[in-house]
């Protein structure tokens, strides 16, 4: 995987681009990100949050992991919280512990972690892994990843819930999958979030499950904004509509982040990145306007259109 890596990483505009990057500027003007509370408690979260999956997958690559820390130091500068991660992830997880020691364990990081095991105590071990390979007392989030035994890892979850081990539980599903499951667990189940993949070209979970979330209090994570990158390099190719200026938008990427996180069931998306200038263009998307139903409906006629 650290091959896979090293052929995402594209040259070493990483670091050395942060301060020359345009959406500094932006976040420089417009320091506050829009944030959203989190239906079980109110706690306020920012719309964006950064993903892990592959592009945190370094090994023990000492350039590669000081490149991981510097976008995680341009994410909480930028005012980032949301950090998501999982055991499926290859190095990732030590990859944010070593991040996170770097930066002095920022007050403000919300972690938000996975379970996935096929019994409840080979999750319980592997949850006290992903722990320590994050430096953290305990996670904010925990969620069953892709479903995986979720009923015997979600009573687990309440109970280390009740006790102050974590502070919020979820399930995770993507790529399209398990929608019907995920309908079942939302309206039975006391969970507080529920994770899967959302964006202008995946617009089914806006028939159900984001209503759902909406009625039952759930707080809505969005995987795979740019389907792994695939959205942004399709579009590029066509051109950016003039008129999303209004919301303050002006790449693609910004495009198809306005668009998800300006659903109102939405608490945060979660895009992966290996550049710093890309963790502030992303976060950048979450400043300014957020584009209302009419502009949505713009947006989704104009890539019909393309
Ligand atoms: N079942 C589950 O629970 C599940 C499943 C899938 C994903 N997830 C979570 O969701 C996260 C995000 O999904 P994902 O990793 O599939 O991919 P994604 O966020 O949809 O796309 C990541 C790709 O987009 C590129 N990118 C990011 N920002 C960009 C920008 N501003 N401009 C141009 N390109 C940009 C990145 O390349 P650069 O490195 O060049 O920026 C990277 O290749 C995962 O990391 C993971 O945390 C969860």
């Amino acid at each position: 995987m650290q091959h896979t890596r090293r052929m995402i990483l594209k040259g070493m505009l990483g670091a050395a681009s942060a301060a020359i990057s345009p959406w500094h500027a932006a976040l420089a003007q417009n320091a506050s990100l829009h944030m959203r509370k989190i239906p079980s408690t109110e706690e306020k979260l920012p719309l964006v949050g950064l993903g892990t999956w592959i592009t945190f997958n370094v090994g023990r690559d000492q350039k590669l992991l000081d490149e991981c820390a510097a976008v995680m130091a341009a994410f909480f500068k930028a005012g980032g919280q949301l950090i998501d991660s999982s055991p499926m992830y290859g190095s990732s997880q030590p990859t944010v512990g070593y991040g996170l020691k770097k930066l002095g364990y920022p007050p403000s990081l919300f972690s938000s972690e996975k379970v996935w095991q096929s019994s409840a105590d080979a999750g319980l071990d592997q949850m006290e892994q992903s722990r320590v390979d994050w430096g953290v007392p305990r996670f904010d989030l925990m969620q069953v990843h892709n479903l995986a035994s979720w009923e015997k890892h979600l009573d687990q979850l309440l109970a280390m819930k009740a006790d102050g081990k974590l502070r919020y539980l979820g399930v995770t599903t993507s790529h399209g999958r398990r929608h019907d499951d995920l309908e079942r667990i939302m309206t039975t189940q006391p969970i507080d979030f529920v994770q899967f993949t959302y964006n202008v070209a995946d617009r089914k979970p806006e028939q159900r499950l984001l209503p759902i979330a909406q009625e039952r209090g759930i707080g809505a994570i969005i995987n795979r904004p740019f389907r792994r990158g695939q959205l942004i390099r399709h579009f590029r190719r066509h051109d950016l509509p003039k008129w999303v200026s209004e919301t303050g938008a002006s790449s693609w990427a910004q495009f198809l982040l306005k668009f998800i996180i300006s659903h109102p069931a939405i608490n945060c998306a979660i895009p992966a990145t290996t550049r710093t200038d890309h963790v502030q263009e992303n976060l950048a998307a979450a400043t300014g306007v957020m584009p209302d139903q009419a502009m949505r409906e713009r947006m989704i006629q104009y890539i019909r259109d393309l």
